[in-house]
């Protein structure tokens, strides 16, 4: 056998810890399948004082992270910081130092990823990253790979565990989303800040990575509409309940196939009980992906944790380690340094079939202006959910609609909300379609 492959680990948390626990695991295997072994010569940390329940030699584990990329006999640094500063310097001195890179960080590559990406190229190295999105599921290798024969018309994924373990607890169990958010702290499925899942921003960053590698066009952050469950009543989750609907954070890039223009979005979105997403609970995701020749495929798995995140990241620790990671680095043309920036749709032109709840006066009449209003918008309806009341009081009214463009239920819905017998703004959400 060979010389070692000489990795160095930054960060030793919850992925890093996951990460060394399954290179020693599988050190005999791995050694195997490269015809070299895997040794992890530095493990970097904030805090070399806390107690950590890892197997490595002393002296491995240390706070220096210059002396663990400068190392000359590490050809592999591995990022499982988080946040961009300093994972991002880290990961430019060790481009510049001739290492690849394995990372996990969406939030670096969604904000600076073409950067990133090129910086790579500029210095003969890759960059890998199947663990920044679906935690264990290798929709990354799925999109640039495995479906590359594939025009790509479209994905739909739940790819936030937090908001899927929220979502669920607030369905099955009919909590409120503070009762349900305060049940996944106390699981270890939410942090005690959870603004980044809950607000969607992190779905947001993968979706800007999985539909840039999906339509190769460079998408940011900022390119997608975002919506998070922060907001969302749990009489919504019963609304859609008694119409056949369960409620899902759903992150969607579709290309329009007529402009070519992007369509990327995350929001609570009704998903008919029926649909294989409807099934997907608590911790886990999925990404369904549409393919002109192949058509509906679906990925499915654990979207977080120790192991599973740590199963994507020693796999990349093996493409690099082997070189196929660097010859499809170098020879597909769909990282977002080589590819256009995308053109993306403006919101208003989004056509979706739309739940509805207004809270209206029951009173004769009342129904009849609303619908009269939405059929101005060309906007016809589907079916309509209402509570009997006792006396003229505000009840909540669903209602489902067919197909319209967002910009025509926008303008309608300005119109139903300034009602004298319309009493809160009116709660509005896409309904997920066939396809
Ligand atoms: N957690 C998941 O399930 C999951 C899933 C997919 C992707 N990811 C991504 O994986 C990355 C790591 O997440 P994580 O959950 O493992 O984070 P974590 O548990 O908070 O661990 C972060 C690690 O980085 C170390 N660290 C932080 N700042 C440092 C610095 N300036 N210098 C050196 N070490 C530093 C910490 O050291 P101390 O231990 O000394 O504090 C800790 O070991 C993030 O990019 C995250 O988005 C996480």
């Amino acid at each position: 056998m060979t010389s070692p492959i000489g990795v160095s680990i930054l960060g030793l948390g919850i992925v890093g810890g996951g990460t060394v626990e399954l290179l020693n695991r599988r050190s005999d295997s791995i050694a195997k399948r490269l015809g070299r072994p895997v040794e992890i010569r530095h493990v970097v940390v904030r805090d070399p004082a806390k107690a950590r329940d890892i197997q490595l030699p002393s002296g491995v584990v240390h706070t220096d992270a210059l002396k663990a990329i400068d190392d000359p006999a590490v050809s592999v640094v591995v990022e499982l910081i988080g946040g961009h500063d300093p994972a991002r310097q880290y990961i430019e001195r060790a481009l510049s130092k001739g290492k690849s890179i394995v990372t996990a960080n969406k939030s670096l590559l969604a904000a600076h990823g073409p950067e990133l990406f090129a910086a790579a190229r500029k210095h003969g190295q890759c960059i890998a990253f199947e663990a920044s999105c679906a935690g264990g599921i290798p929709i990354i290798d799925a999109l640039t790979r495995g479906l590359s024969a594939n025009a790509i018309r479209g994905l739909v994924g739940i790819v936030n565990g937090t908001c899927n373990f929220i979502l669920s607890k607030m369905t099955k169990e009919n909590l409120s989303y503070a009762q349900a958010l305060k049940g996944a702290q106390d699981a270890g499925f939410a942090e005690a800040d959870p603004t980044l899942d809950v607000s969607g921003r992190d779905a947001a960053q993968k979706l800007a990575i999985l539909s840039s590698l999906a339509f190769s066009q460079q998408v940011a952050e900022a390119d997608v509409i975002c919506t998070g469950i922060d907001t969302l009543d749990a009489r919504e989750i019963t609304f859609a309940g008694e119409l056949g609907y369960v409620i899902k954070l759903l992150a969607s890039g579709w290309k329009d196939a007529g402009s070519g223009k992007l369509s990327l979005t995350v929001t609570p979105t009704l998903v008919r009980k029926s649909d294989v997403l409807a099934d997907v609970s608590g911790g886990f995701n999925a990404v369904s992906v549409w393919g002109d020749a192949v058509g509906h495929t679906l990925f499915y798995g654990r979207g977080a944790g120790s192991l599973p995140t740590a199963s994507s990241v020693v796999s990349d620790i093996i493409s690099v380690a082997s070189g196929s990671a660097k010859l499809h680095f170098d020879t597909s043309r769909v990282w977002p340094d080589l590819t256009p920036r995308a053109q993306t749709l403006a919101p208003e032109a989004s056509v979706h079939r739309f739940y509805l709840r207004l809270t209206a006066v029951d009173r004769p009449g009342v129904l009849a202006r609303v619908t009269d209003l939405l059929g101005k918008h060309s906007i016809s309806l589907g079916a309509i959910l209402q509570q009997e009341s006792a006396s003229e009081t505000m009840v909540p009214v669903v209602i489902t609609t067919h197909q319209a463009k967002r910009g025509d239920m926008l303008a309608a819905l300005k119109q139903i909300d300034a009602l004298d017998v319309i009493g809160a703004k009116t709660v509005c959400l896409p309904i997920l379609g066939t396809v």
